[in-house]
C-alpha cells in the first residue's frame, strides 16, 4: 500500500503572497506543491507560468507538482521542466500526440503525469500506463477552485486500480478538486495515493495549514 502523499493546490493560495503561502505548506508538512498552471484557452482562467514557477522553486526545497491546464502544451513542456517543475502531467486532450509528449517529459528527466477529466474515459491512455509515473483523476472540470466533488469519478479510480494491478504497473493514482474531510477517506479507498487540496487546506479551521494536512493524512 503506497504512503498517502498530499499535493496542496496553491491555486487557493493568497497570490499577493505566494513564496510566504509555499513556506508555510512546507512548514506545515506537504509532501509536494501542485501547481496549477492555466492558460485561459484550454480552461476558462489563467494563473501562473515557468517565471513565476522558477521564482517560486528557489525557495522551496519539496518537489513541484505541475498540473499543465494548457493547450497545445507539447511545445511548452521544455519552459516547465527548465523552470523546476518535478512532475509535469498534461491532458491528453491538449496535445496532437500524447505518445510523443510523454516520452518529451520524460528525456527532460520529469516524472510523467496525465490528466484525466471527469468525463474523459481510461481507454485514452490504457495503452500507455505502462509509460507514465502519475494519473491525475480530475474529481471537478478544470478550472478552479473551490468547486464540488464530482462522486462518480471514484468509479474511475476502482477501475483503474484494478487494471495497474491486473497489468503490475506502479504510477501513482492522484485525485484533485473538491476534496475535503467528508470525501477523501473515499477516494483513498477507491485507489489514490496522492491528494490535491486547495480550499480545504487553506480556508478550513481558520487556515490552519497543517491541521488540514494532518487531517487529510490520517
Ligand atoms: C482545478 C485544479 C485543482 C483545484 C483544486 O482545475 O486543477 O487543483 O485547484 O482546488 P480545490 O481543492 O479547491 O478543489
Ligand atoms: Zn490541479
Amino acid at each position: 500500500m503506497k504512503k498517502i502523499q498530499i499535493s496542496p493546490s496553491i491555486l487557493s493560495a493568497d497570490f499577493s503572497q505566494l513564496g510566504n503561502e509555499i513556506k508555510k505548506l512546507e512548514k506545515g508538512g506537504a509532501d509536494m506543491i501542485h501547481v496549477d498552471v492555466m492558460d485561459g484557452h484550454f480552461v476558462p482562467n489563467l494563473t501562473i507560468g515557468p517565471p513565476v514557477i522558477k521564482s517560486l522553486k528557489k525557495n522551496c526545497s519539496l518537489k513541484f507538482d505541475v498540473h499543465l491546464m494548457i493547450s497545445p502544451v507539447h511545445e511548452y513542456i521544455d519552459a516547465y521542466a527548465d523552470a523546476g517543475a518535478d512532475i509535469i502531467t498534461i491532458h491528453p486532450e491538449a496535445t496532437a500526440n500524447l505518445e510523443a509528449s510523454i516520452s518529451k517529459i520524460k528525456k527532460l528527466n520529469k516524472k510523467v503525469g496525465v490528466s484525466l477529466n471527469p468525463e474523459s474515459k481510461i481507454d485514452l491512455i490504457i495503452n500507455l500506463l505502462d509509460k507514465i509515473d502519475l494519473v491525475l483523476i480530475m474529481s471537478v472540470n478544470p478550472g478552479f477552485g473551490g468547486q464540488k466533488f464530482i462522486p462518480k469519478v471514484l468509479e474511475k479510480i476502482i477501475e483503474l486500480k484494478k487494471i495497474q494491478t491486473e497489468k503490475n504497473l506502479h504510477f501513482d493514482i492522484e485525485i484533485d478538486g473538491g476534496i475535503n474531510f467528508e470525501n477523501y477517506k473515499l477516494a483513498i479507498e477507491a485507489g489514490a495515493n496522492i491528494l490535491v487540496s486547495g480550499t480545504t487546506i487553506f480556508k478550513s479551521n481558520n487556515g490552519d495549514i497543517k491541521k488540514n494536512i494532518d487531517l487529510l493524512r490520517n
